[in-house]
């Protein structure tokens, strides 16, 4: 049974798949756009490479939030309202919401207005004490929050599962004073990030035996040839994966493995033998450099929280 929640549609605008594809094949360096990873099939495969023994992100993120939940409620305090910025299926906030002390609301945003509203029915049901209020918006662009129940208690911002990594750290900059804007005056910031360390752990994470990784980096193509009726052949592309050191991230592309041509949309495309897509960035941040950029955003950090082995970070953030 579905719980009762409020539902408020901003009508995010839904980039069109089909341009952002022509535009980014059409670049030099060529790329894809690593948002449209997540259609049904892409967010299955996405799950599959949490459950592989090298990618370690999810499950220690999961880990820090379930051995520190009580002490980030501490920080956090009563009648908290809690906004998850891209709450997908709203798995961590549980956690969290277990251990906060009669949070005032919970306010899942996301862009995918449907699985919202299923995970929102479901969390509510479980939370049948919590004011639940869905906001079905793109958090990329400036929006607005409903009006929240409760004067007092913070509005706290959550970020989990090191999202923020994939963007450019200038845009981590913009994203943070965008978020500082949404939750106003003293908003405060709760943000998993994943940490820099040797390159033998990444690569392998980003590796993955079974072949997860590069099933879900290639369904992009899939992905292109379902919906744009594309006739790329997926077996003449592989997924590359390696840490760049100097950028501190890992670097993620599809890699064409001929000299081929495929039609997309009605128009052809040339791939020589060799020739990288760019799919995706994930930045590994030591604690001190992330610090530094949220600084940049008007934030301080008040804690952070990580696993014995400091392969990911949970921080805590607030503005001042
Ligand atoms: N956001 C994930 C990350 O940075 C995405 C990801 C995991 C990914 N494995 C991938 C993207 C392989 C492309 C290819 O960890």
């Amino acid at each position: 049974m579905d719980g009762d929640f409020a539902f408020h549609d901003l009508a995010p605008g839904q980039e069109n798949f089909r341009d952002a594809v022509i535009a980014g094949l059409d670049g030099n360096p060529r790329s894809l756009p690593c948002k449209f990873f997540y259609d049904a099939r892409g967010s299955e495969l996405f799950e599959e490479i949490c459950d592989t023994p090298e990618y370690y992100l999810t499950r220690t993120e999961l880990a820090i939030l379930d051995e520190f939940a009580d002490a980030i409620a501490a920080e956090i305090g009563p009648h908290a309202r809690l906004v998850e910025l891209g709450s997908g299926a709203s798995r961590k906030v549980r956690l969290l919401l277990q251990a906060l002390k009669q949070p005032a609301a919970y306010v899942p945003v996301d862009i995918s207005r449907e699985h919202l509203r299923e995970a929102a029915g479901l969390l509510a049901a479980d939370f049948p004490d919590l004011p639940v209020i869905a906001v079905c918006a793109d958090y990329t662009r400036p929006f607005r929050l409903p009006p929240m129940p409760g004067p007092t208690g913070k509005r706290v911002g959550f970020f989990p599962g090191s999202t923020i990594g994939n963007f450019e750290p200038e845009a981590v900059v913009r994203f943070l004073r965008n978020c500082a804007e949404l939750l106003g005056p003293g908003g405060e910031m709760l943000i998993g990030a994943d940490l820099k360390k040797e390159s033998e752990l990444l690569d392998a994470a980003y590796n993955d035996r079974a072949g997860k990784n590069a099933a879900f980096n290639l369904n992009m193509l899939e992905r292109i040839n379902r919906e744009l009726s594309g006739d790329l052949d997926i077996d003449q592309f592989e997924h590359l994966a390696f840490y760049n050191e100097d950028e501190r991230r890992m670097e993620l592309y599809i890699r064409s493995l001929a000299d081929q041509t495929a039609t997309i949309a009605g128009r052809s495309f040339r791939f020589e033998r060799g020739e990288r897509i760019h799919t995706e960035n994930s930045y590994k941040y030591p604690q001190d450099e992330f610090c530094r950029l949220a600084g940049r955003a008007g934030f301080s950090p008040v804690h952070s929280w990580t696993d014995k082995n400091e392969l990911f970070c949970v921080y805590y953030f607030r503005q001042g």
